[in-house]
């Protein structure tokens, strides 16, 4: 497995390899990898030639008093991992390498970027469809795969590419859980014990709203509602967001199906939460 800081060089063995024919498949990350990242790691593995994972804190994606300063890293626990998955180069550039001084250009989807986290984190997509895309244009991947714990964002960059006709499939991939529910995240990290148990609530929301709507209930309001009283029952929970929104288009929905997203965005303690299900799908 090789290790890559240098944009330059990047790119230049992207362009080599997609020259001889081979296929190269995208796990963007941030670090701090878990069980949710090495499954799209062994998927990319199974679709391409060459496997890439980025490894980078992306600063523009963070708001101020945001926590870019103090999100977890691990280098050396990361590439164990992603040596056990079959990776062939971590791209981990410095800052500078990606936004050098000067820096002036951003990529924006408009829409759906306005609900849901982009209303909680304004500027938020705006940093994570410019570092996608650039990473796109350095690496060049033929596949690029996202978790769809982060819906949002799965929307947003699907919008991107193909509203700018980029040529890479983008492959969401399902939201893989601890043992008791809890959807694996990074951030996980940040929780004490007591708050990792308090942080079950948002998974106990998502079973309690999905088996009320397989009951018959179909009002957004009335699961709205019932995803409040879950989350409320637990003391220190903060409430951002509970939505039930279009699954394609995140436009709000009066009336619910099968293909209706509920999105939850939850702080515990300090740490912010976000989790999902389509209320047709398993959670
Ligand atoms: O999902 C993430 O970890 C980040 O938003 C991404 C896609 C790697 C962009 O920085």
């Amino acid at each position: 497995m090789q290790i890559i800081e240098s944009v330059n060089e990047m790119q230049q063995l992207s362009l080599k390899a997609r020259g001889e024919g081979r296929s190269i498949a995208l796990v963007p990350t941030m670090g701090y990898l878990h069980e949710g990242h090495a499954s799209l790691l062994r998927e990319g593995r199974s679709r391409c030639d060459l496997l890439i994972t980025s490894i980078f804190v992306n600063p523009t994606q963070f708001g101020a008093g945001e926590d870019f300063e103090k999100y977890p890293r691990d280098m050396e626990r990361d590439m164990t991992i992603a040596a056990a998955a079959g990776v062939d180069i971590i791209f981990a550039p410095k800052g500078e390498e990606m936004y050098p001084e000067g820096y002036q250009s951003w990529v924006n989807v408009d829409k759906l970027t306005l609900p849901l986290c982009g209303a909680s984190r304004p500027g938020h997509f705006r940093g994570v469809t410019t570092v996608v895309c650039k990473l796109f244009n350095i690496i060049q991947p033929s596949v690029a795969l996202f978790g769809r714990k982060d819906y949002q964002q799965l929307a947003v960059i699907r919008r991107m590419t193909s509203d700018l006709n980029m040529a890479v499939e983008i492959i969401g991939m399902p939201i893989v859980r601890e043992a008791d529910g809890l959807a694996m995240s990074s951030r996980n990290a940040y929780l004490s014990a007591e708050e990792r148990q308090k942080a079950l609530c948002l998974n106990r929301a998502l079973h309690g709203v999905r088996s009320a709507f397989r009951g018959g209930e179909l009002s957004a309001l009335a699961l709205r509602r019932l995803a409040t009283e879950i989350i409320e029952k637990e003391t220190s929970p903060v409430i951002d967001y509970i939505e039930l929104r279009d699954g394609t288009t995140l436009e709000e929905v009066a009336t619910t199906d099968g293909k209706t997203l509920l999105a939850l965005a939850v702080r515990v303690g300090r740490t912010r939460l976000i989790d999902n299900c389509l209320l047709g799908d398993e959670c």
